[in-house]
């Protein structure tokens, strides 16, 4: 059978990324990401929005570079209709709908969540695919999810967050403690040679599957606040230990009700993404319920775990297969459940 190209896009955040993919195997992957936001400790959605339309030609042209390909093998464009920062994805969108007329090709609409799960269906040597049923536990700055999924397209949220996402727990903690944005891979990196429990934080009570990361955040604050006061030394003294306890909090938090999960589905096939998903804490977690609940769990390669637009791709592959195509029509969508 012939084979079918997918040029993706993904503009949803702070990361203008485009990716072309032949069948289910990625061919290129570029991210261009937004180093704008770095300064203001967070990403700013309206630098945001004109980052991404400087970035995203060139962006677009070094993915079919790349690629190898010619324009005219497109067989149709993929792009993220949301969820995200609406002046971000209406870059992509946008852009997508016209490359569509322009090249006469069908056009995929991609909901960005759902792409993060399905990244692990990536063509990937030493890389095994959860089999259905199983839990996505989606983790970033953005997001925290658990996802139910059945198959490709049936997916039902069954926790996520109520407040802050869990990589905002990191970087706002990270913060406090003077640590420069996004903070989350150096408190990963801290933790590893700190105590955790040298200072307890408590875990938030929230009903069923859902997730409460702000409780974390102010009671971190009011602790460094009060330990300062005493000793303006006390950040520099203790930073691996409050890291490590900060860390620890974090990923007992995500295990609970992980555990929680697998015990009210019966699944134990554990696949997560999202930026989050490289911190050690949470991958040692993981490994060790392995061997101890008898999960089975899959990480992705991590350059498909942050936002990319090989996931939109692969996402695009299988609609393409569907013949679910869009109207040109198709306008991007802040919110958008799964
Ligand atoms: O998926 P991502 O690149 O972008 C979105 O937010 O969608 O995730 C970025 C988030 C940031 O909050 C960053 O601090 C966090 O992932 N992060 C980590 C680690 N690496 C990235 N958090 C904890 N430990 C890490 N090793
Ligand atoms: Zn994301």
């Amino acid at each position: 059978s012939q084979n079918i190209y997918i040029l993706a896009i993904e503009s949803s955040c702070d990361d203008t990324a485009a990716a072309v993919l032949k069948n289910d195997t990625l061919l290129s992957n570029i991210v261009a990401t937004q180093e704008v936001h770095r300064k203001y400790g967070g990403v700013v959605p309206e630098l945001a929005s004109r980052a991404h339309q400087q970035n995203i030609v060139p962006v677009i042209h070094q993915a079919i570079d790349e690629a190898n390909i010619d324009k005219k093998d497109i067989s149709a464009i993929a792009f993220t209709k949301g969820p995200g920062l609406m002046g971000s994805l209406l870059v992509g969108t946008s852009f997508a709908k016209s490359l569509a007329m322009g090249l006469s090709v069908p056009l995929i609409e991609v909901n960005h969540m759902q792409a993060h799960i399905l990244a692990h269906f990536i063509a990937e040597e030493n890389f095994s695919k959860p089999g259905f049923p199983f839990l996505a536990l989606t983790i970033s700055g953005g997001h925290t999810q658990i996802v139910k999924v059945s198959n490709y397209f049936e997916m039902e949220v069954i926790g996520q967050t109520i407040d802050d996402a869990v990589g905002e727990a990191f970087d706002k903690s990270a913060k406090i403690l003077g640590l420069p944005y996004p903070g989350g891979p150096l408190i990963d990196k801290y933790a590893k040679t700190g105590n955790h429990l040298a200072f307890k934080f408590t875990k938030p009570k929230v009903a069923g599957l859902d997730f409460s990361f702000s409780g974390l955040k102010t009671a971190v604050l009011y602790f460094i606040q009060k330990q300062v006061r005493e000793n303006p030394n006390f950040i520099e003294e203790n930073r691996d230990d409050i890291c490590a306890s900060i860390q620890y909090t974090i990923v007992e938090i995500l295990m609970d009700k992980l555990k929680k999960a697998v015990k009210q589905t019966g699944i134990k096939e554990i696949a997560i993404g999202g930026g989050v998903s490289a911190n050690s804490g949470i991958r040692k977690a993981l490994y060790d319920a392995e061997a101890k609940y008898g999960w089975k769990t899959y990480v992705p390669k991590f350059e498909y775990t942050t936002d990319n637009a090989a996931m939109i791709g692969i996402v695009g592959y299988y609609k393409y297969l569907n013949n679910d195509f869009c109207d040109l029509s198709v306008t991007a969508q802040a919110r958008y459940e799964i």
